[in-house]
């Protein structure tokens, strides 16, 4: 039975009550630990085609009469089109269409930031269109640009209000306290880098759009484009069978895609529009660079009594204000917490969710600070986080619908014993130590999702499904939950994803929340068509249904019997059993987050300020695995990315022109095989026993949260030395170093730090 309920929708933090659809969802869950398929290392269902190039992503389709579009980009921060013609390009060879300054919707002649596109060409090949590109005739007139983010603040340049929490007497909590600690982290800004950059194929038939495009969220697109375009929704499909990431960068629509919609219009041809690697890396997307002042207080007993921030986050001409502050606000049972932040409207490019947006710079202080205020009561860091154990939500008093952050302390205990052996390996030049960080983050997803299972005569299932793979592994997954639910071995379960054409609505893969939105969907769609196999059994078979179940391709009886489950399909012929499914709503009255605790092992190089990376322990707690391999995969690229970010990635901007310097990867650095080190990688499969018919939450973004931290712990467990800004470069290393050496000449007085 269908239900319409108010539920509570979450993506990355932010929550919204809205009106849901819900069908009854009384599946119960499979009992813990593995099935047959679930919960089994599973390769990549697609692995073989991706890696012989046979998967066709968005910059493989190429489609009859396709022309090439490229973007003519604001090369200032601050800039307006004085005057520009258009003609010369017009008539270039090659050239079927020009758009100039305000003919689409956002693309006007007021450049707020370097690559802000102001007019595109389509053309025959991407060389004529960008030889056209030349031949537009601008003329600019330069403005000033605001680059500063506190400048930016005072004067009320903000791209949303400043957003203040507080809760209990923050004063209060800090006279209380035996112990203050005081200390200032900046964070840098970060390109998402996904292999894929940005791109589409636009296609008009009739007054119907297709778009082929790279995006993390179909049914978004779909809504965001006929809303731009004013076109009902279901005359715009989006297309999206493989994706080379997007890590929170392609989440919504850009104006590259307006304006190939738009050069396709006039054109009567499909457009391709692809960001050149440069382009991506200034328009991109970013996770915005921090400015944090931090405040952690505590009795001589470990109890924290008060926890303080304020959050400056440089967010370029747009984006969102991501919650900085969220783990200062969830991670511990603190009674008195105030936090401030702020959102710097620069005349920079507009920042966008990426992989745990404000919890991966708002954790980097919030546990680094917890470790020098350990080190000033004398108490182990990691029995500081067991002595302020959050049991239920700090901020609404919600419970939580599981958290194992304890078992996950425990597993981290026999590695954090480890620690003076570790040290006891330093010698003059390389000194060694161990650093823990936790882990707070969403992840539970919520509905609508939904599913499609389509059984035929041949015995194999298919799952319709109008969700994404943003390269995680979510089509293997899907197939495993179906598998599972239906009896059949794996490789008779083909899924079909990524058309918002061909199959329902399915939630977006941002915020974690792909399996947890989509997972409970697929099962119960495939229950539905085993429900209906085990009713043409009961009758063929002459067995009462509640005996029988579907296993291994079999359909077995309680009481003995057991047949193939084509003896039920075969008699099908051209008949198929159609089951659907719906993601239940998320458990009244909670809290869903995940949690996890990350060690790493570092060696310091104190004369070069040269780190080396040697060990992290990963253990998180995300409820039930469905796939371990994949999950490991999660865990690994997500500490991976965390290093780049720790130690080598970083934007610069020019300071006087707000020019971005580092476009291109040898100046913007990721980090390679050569920078891994051992990732040991534990999860604690536990199912959320309040949380859908899975029990399972999302492991896209936890693992990127802990990992800066934990290894900044590290490096001051190994010399002392406390580092502050990221990236971790040598000369923070070196300046940390000499920071430490003059506060153990001169100690401060107690108290302060
Ligand atoms: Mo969001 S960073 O796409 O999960």
């Amino acid at each position: 039975m269908a239900r319409l309920i108010r539920s509570e929708k979450e993506v990355e933090g932010r929550y919204e009550e809205v009106w849901t659809l819900v069908e009854e969802d009384a599946l119960d869950q499979w009992p813990a630990g593995p099935g047959d398929v679930v919960g089994r290392d599973t390769p990549r269902l697609d692995g073989y085609e991706k890696a012989r190039g046979e998967a066709r992503y968005t910059g493989d389709i190429r489609l009859p009469g396709m022309l090439h579009a490229a973007l003519l980009r604001s090369p200032f921060a601050r800039a307006r089109v004085a005057r520009i013609e258009l003609a010369a390009a017009a008539a270039a060879p090659g050239v079927h269409a020009v758009v100039g300054p305000g003919e689409v919707r956002g693309v006007d002649g007021e450049a707020s930031f370097e690559g802000y596109a102001v007019a595109a060409v389509a053309a025959q090949t991407a060389g004529h269109a960008h030889a056209a590109l030349r031949l537009l005739d601008v003329e600019w007139e330069e403005l000033e640009p605001l680059l500063d983010a506190d400048e930016a603040v005072g004067r009320g340049s903000l791209v949303s209000p400043t957003r203040e929490y507080a809760r209990g007497d923050y004063e209060r909590g800090l006279a209380e306290a035996d112990a203050v600690v005081e200390a200032a982290y900046t964070t840098q800004t970060l390109n998402h880098n996904p292999l894929e950059t940005h791109q589409c194929v636009c296609e008009w038939r009739g007054d119907s759009l297709d778009v082929h495009v790279s995006t993390q969220y179909i049914w978004g697109l779909r809504n965001e484009l006929a809303e731009a375009l004013g076109l009902p929704q279901d005359k715009v499909r989006v297309i999206c069978e493989f994706m080379g990431g997007g890590f929170g960068a392609k989440n919504g629509i850009g104006n590259y895609l307006l304006l190939a919609a738009e050069l396709a219009k006039r054109t009567g041809r499909p457009v391709r529009c692809a960001l050149s690697r440069r382009e991506e890396n200034v328009v991109g997307g970013n996770r915005n660079a921090t400015r944090q002042r931090v405040t952690a207080a505590a009795r001589a007993d470990g109890t924290l009594t008060a926890l303080g921030g304020e959050f400056t986050c440089a967010l370029g001409w747009g984006g969102w204000l991501p919650p900085t502050s969220g783990p200062m606000q969830l991670l511990y049972a603190c009674e008195n917490v105030k936090t401030v932040e702020h959102g710097a409207k620069l005349n920079l490019p507009p920042m966008a969710a990426f992989r745990a947006p404000g919890f991966v710079e708002g954790t980097w202080s919030l546990e680094c600070v917890l470790d020098k205020l350990a080190a000033q009561l004398g108490i182990d860091p990691l029995e500081l986080r067991k002595l302020n154990y959050a049991h239920a939500d700090a901020m609404d008093g919600r419970p939580f619908s599981s958290k194992n952050l304890m078992e996950c302390y425990r597993r981290a205990e026999p590695h954090w014993e480890r620690r003076h052996e570790v040290r006891a390996r330093s010698d003059e030049v390389w000194k060694r130590g161990m650093g823990m960080a936790s882990q707070i983050w969403y992840g539970g997803g919520g509905p609508p999702s939904y599913a499609w299972v389509r059984l035929g005569s041949d015995g194999r299932a298919n799952v319709v499904t109008a969700m994404q793979d943003i390269g995680t592994g979510t089509r293997t997954a899907m197939a495993q939950i179906a598998a599972e639910e239906l009896g059949l071995p794996l490789d008779r379960v083909e899924v079909q994803i990524g058309d918002s054409a061909r199959g329902p609505f399915a939630s977006i893969s941002g915020g974690s929340s792909t399996l947890p939105s989509m997972g409970p969907a697929v099962r119960s769609a495939a229950a539905d068509a085993a429900r209906q196999v085990i009713e043409l059994a009961a009758q063929r078979f002459e067995r009462e249904e509640r005996l029988l179940t579907l296993k291994g391709g079999n359909i077995v009886s309680a009481d003995g019997g057991s047949w193939p489950l084509s003896e039920i399909t075969g008699l099908l012929a051209d008949g198929q059993i159609l089951g659907k499914g719906a993601r239940g709503p998320n458990p009244a009255g909670m809290r869903v987050l995940t949690f996890g605790i990350q060690l790493a092992e570092v060696a310091v190089d104190v004369g070069t300020g040269e780190v080396r990376v040697e060990k992290v322990v990963a253990i998180h707690d995300v409820g039930r695995v469905i796939n371990p391999l994949g999950a490991r995969s999660q865990v690994e690229g997500g500490i991976i990315q965390a290093l780049g970010h720790t130690f080598s990635e970083a934007r610069l901007d020019d300071p006087a022109t707000g020019v971005v310097l580092t476009k291109t990867l040898d100046a913007y650095k990721l980090p390679t095989i050569a920078d891994v080190p051992e990732i040991v990688c534990d999860l604690v499969d536990e199912p959320d026993e309040h949380l859908t018919n899975l029990g399972s939450k999302g492991l896209g973004e936890p693992p990127i949260v802990p990992t800066a931290a934990a290894i900044a712990n590290a490096i001051r467990d190994a010399t002392g030395a406390d580092v502050t800004s990221l990236p971790i470069t040598r000369e923070e290393v070196l300046r940390a170093l000499r920071e430490a050496e003059q506060r153990r000449k001169e100690p401060v007085a107690a108290g302060a730090s």
